[in-house]
């Protein structure tokens, strides 16, 4: 468990939209929070936060950021396939070594911000567990690859506990179809959040980033040890959406 209201977590990507998210939520719930990113931090600063405007592949920052963190929210970085591939390269691969390296030195916990997009060239029909092979469907969706296997590597040799949330559709409400399978609501990702950082243990595992949907695409993962179930769906939305 790791106290989040004594010992600072870090956010990166906290001017995206999930991080923006994010830094609202869990400030209101007291948690001393170190923002980063690469753009400006376009809202008031919650209770008990600061903001440092940061590269992540500035290895010497990301490392001060770090200091005395119990828990890493890694959202910073690439985030789609619009991205070039220096850029991927700058913040998911060198980024993510940093923050790995932090991690291992702070003897911190990394909740990674992973995706779909790890496993995206499965067909649709097959129901997917946390252990199916990586068939990673763009170069953006490679580096996150290469993030969750970076967590194994990090848990395996020197005991840095992740969590990879394989993010599906994270938005307000889902809008098109393929998100009545993989929308997470903003309030599921809070508590999974919570979860993480509550958890007595956590090893390394993946989640499947999605609400309780009926058209999940999705199936085991390791949400029973963490105790995080989705209490949103995006069922109510089928009418709609189709
Ligand atoms: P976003 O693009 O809104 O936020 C990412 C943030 O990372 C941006 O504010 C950007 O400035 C920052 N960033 C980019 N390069 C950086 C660098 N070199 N150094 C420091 N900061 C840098 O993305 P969003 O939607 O908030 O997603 C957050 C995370 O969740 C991302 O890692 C994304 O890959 C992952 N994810 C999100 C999904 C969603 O549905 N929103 C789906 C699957 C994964």
């Amino acid at each position: 468990m790791i106290d989040t209201t004594q010992r600072p977590v870090l956010l990166t990507g906290a001017a995206g939209n999930l991080g923006r998210h994010l830094a609202r939520a869990l400030g209101e719930k007291g948690w001393t929070l170190r923002l980063s990113d690469l753009r400006p931090f376009p809202d008031p600063l919650p209770p008990r936060a600061s903001f440092t405007q940061a590269d992540l592949s500035d290895a010497a920052t990301v490392l001060r950021l770090a200091e005395s963190c119990g828990l890493i929210l890694h959202f910073g970085g690439a985030s789609t396939d619009d991205y070039s591939f220096e850029q991927i390269l700058g913040a998911n691969l060198r980024g993510l070594y940093h923050i790995y390296e932090a991690a291992r030195r702070e003897r911190a916990r990394v909740v990674f911000a992973s995706t779909n997009h790890t496993i995206g060239f499965h067909e649709r029909s097959e129901k997917l567990d946390d252990d199916c092979a990586f068939r990673s469907d763009s170069y953006y969706g490679l580096s996150k690859t290469y993030g969750e296997l970076m967590g194994r590597l990090y848990f395996d040799k020197h005991g840095v506990e992740t969590v990879a949330v394989r993010i599906g559709s994270c938005f307000p409400e889902p809008v098109d179809a393929r998100m009545l399978a993989t929308w997470l609501s903003y309030a599921d990702l809070t508590r999974l959040m919570e979860r993480c950082a509550a958890a007595e243990r956590v090893g390394c595992c993946v989640i499947w980033g999605a609400s309780a949907n009926a058209r999940t695409f999705w199936g085991r993962d390791a949400r029973a040890a963490l105790g995080w179930a989705p209490q949103d769906s995006a069922d109510p939305f089928a009418g709609q959406l189709g």
